[in-house]
């Protein structure tokens, strides 16, 4: 079994992507919408939840973890974790994806990505010519989360963006919520845009029956909601407590 795991909604398109790759494989995707958002946390509270909700999905079976969260992948609780999981984290496969001709890259993400420095560090041994901006987007994936209408988002973008726009060769959308968004970036930057969807993961060894549980810290109900609205998935959606 295969867990994903994110704050909230973002990692539902990469866990899609893993399901159009690995059908047979069964999923279990966690939420940890009681805690969303990440991005504004602190490194040891969130270092602490990773450990928690990551063991949870190791208990409930999940042999491989891909941490569909950039700003969990920026903590380093993939070298950190203390469990037999093995646990995947998505930013130097990200960075992979950034095409060759890219010099002068932009990279927006959460604060709390933005202040951990990681694509920096990634990118200065991937391609040590590149020159890197990281800029962070304190409300966007909290937005996103709540279904703010585009024309909010893209206002938010102009706001934000604007000074950026025709500076950079291409930018990342280093936060799995902000490709949500995808035509409001595109909109404003007019530049290509790189996220983690399509990023490369061996593929498992052992396949399943094709199982998909999607849980959640918060609300059952409202995430059902939200995937719908989303990703047009009729889904039951359950409400889990993972505790200390
Ligand atoms: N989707 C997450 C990320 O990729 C976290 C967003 C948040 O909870 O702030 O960074």
């Amino acid at each position: 079994m295969i867990g994903v795991f994110d704050s909230g909604i973002g990692g539902l398109r990469l866990l899609d992507q893993l399901r159009q790759r690995w059908g047979q494989e069964d999923f279990i995707y966690l939420a940890d919408q009681a805690h969303v958002p990440y991005g504004s946390l602190d490194r040891d509270t969130l270092l602490e939840l990773l450990q928690q909700n990551l063991r949870w999905l190791e208990d409930q079976g999940a042999k491989t973890i891909v941490v569909a969260c950039n700003t969990a992948s920026a903590t380093g609780i993939a070298r950190r974790y203390i469990g037999q999981a093995q646990v995947i984290e998505i930013i130097s496969k990200t960075c992979e994806l950034i095409p060759e001709s890219a010099r002068k890259i932009l990279v927006l993400a959460t604060p709390f990505t933005v202040q951990s420095h990681r694509y920096k560090q990634v990118l200065a041994q991937q391609r040590p010519q590149a020159e890197v901006k990281e800029v962070g987007l304190s409300c966007l994936a909290f937005m996103i989360e709540h279904l703010c209408p585009k024309q909010e988002i893209l206002a938010y973008l102009q706001g934000e963006l604007r000074a950026y726009r025709g500076q950079y060769d291409a930018a990342v959308l280093a936060c799995t919520h902000f490709p949500f968004a995808r035509e409001q970036f595109a909109e404003v930057l007019q530049i290509p845009l790189i996220d983690s969807e399509s990023i490369a993961l061996e593929a498992p060894k052992k396949a399943g029956q094709g199982t998909l549980r999607i849980v959640t810290t918060g609300s059952g109900e409202q995430l059902s909601r939200q995937l719908h609205q989303l990703m047009r998935w009729d889904a039951v959606c359950e409400h889990v407590q993972i505790e200390k």
